[in-house]
């Protein structure tokens, strides 16, 4: 069954010690309190040390979100210095995980058989994983984005056992457009969620959502939700503040209203 709710995930990178991230994890509360969001589904992502605290402050104070972990090793214990099991993030509560971030992959050597790995870790363990995808600015300017987006998805799903794809969403974050201020503008946005729809298919995910990250804002969000025709959003810089945070997942809400 396609899941049709906007999805918008907070990725906090590595900002915000454990004190500051209770903080902003309560102010997400009250702001929800105050103007619940109807539809939209809501997850974060704090760093690895933050997130006992989060999901004990989410649990008690019934904040309606969950807890998503930016990264995971694929294997189960062992000799892997400084890593993180899906068996430990699953202990604090932790219920989705990022997969393949662009940063992981440029930053830490995290290739395409490793993010397949990590995928098929991930939600065999029954975590829900988003697997992110998008193209660096010279791949976008020799027009080859769709081929390289259809590369990252067909490698890390191809052969994916059906039991797992409902625990699986798509992001597509162009490099270009990430912590750069530089947003795809809606019609690139609607051109690559039809393709990466089209690929899904292919690859027996026809009802995953699929969403879109790169600098959204307050402001850009209704029309990259409703013109760019994403499912929701993965958001960094603007998911540090709780009132902009809110804004784009109250976006997410009106649209699907306009939708229905
Ligand atoms: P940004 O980051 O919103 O700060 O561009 C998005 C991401 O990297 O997930």
């Amino acid at each position: 069954m396609a899941n049709l709710k906007p999805l918008v995930i907070g990725n906090w990178k590595m900002n915000l010690d454990f004190v500051e991230a209770v903080h902003l994890g309560q102010q997400i509360g009250v702001l929800l309190k105050n103007r619940p969001s109807e539809h939209t589904e809501i997850v974060v992502a704090p760093p690895f040390v933050d997130l006992r605290s989060v999901a004990s402050i989410v649990d008690s104070e019934r904040i309606p979100i969950a807890v998503a972990a930016q990264h995971v090793n694929a294997h189960e214990n062992g000799a892997h210095t400084g890593e993180v099991s899906t068996s430990m993030l699953k202990r604090l509560g932790v219920t989705w995980v990022l997969v393949g971030h662009s940063e992981r992959r440029a930053l830490y050597a995290m290739d395409d058989a490793v993010v397949a790995l990590t995928l098929r870790a991930a939600v065999r363990s029954g975590l829900k994983a988003v697997l992110c995808v998008g193209e660096a600015l010279e791949v976008r300017e020799d027009g080859d984005q769709d081929e390289w987006v259809r590369h990252q998805l067909r490698s890390a799903l191809d052969g994916l056992d059906e039991r797992f794809t409902e625990q699986i969403t798509v992001a597509y974050e162009p490099i270009w457009a990430i912590g750069t201020g530089l947003t795809a503008d809606a019609e690139q946005v609607r051109a690559m969620m039809t393709h990466v729809r089209t690929v899904l298919a292919t690859v027996k995910l026809p009802d995953a959502r699929v969403l879109y990250g790169g600098s959204v804002n307050a402001d850009n969000a209704a029309s990259l939700v409703a013109e760019g025709r994403a499912d929701g959003f993965l958001v960094g810089g603007a998911s540090l503040k709780a009132e902009s945070f809110l804004a784009i997942i109250q976006a997410c809400d009106d649209c699907y209203d306009l939708k229905r």
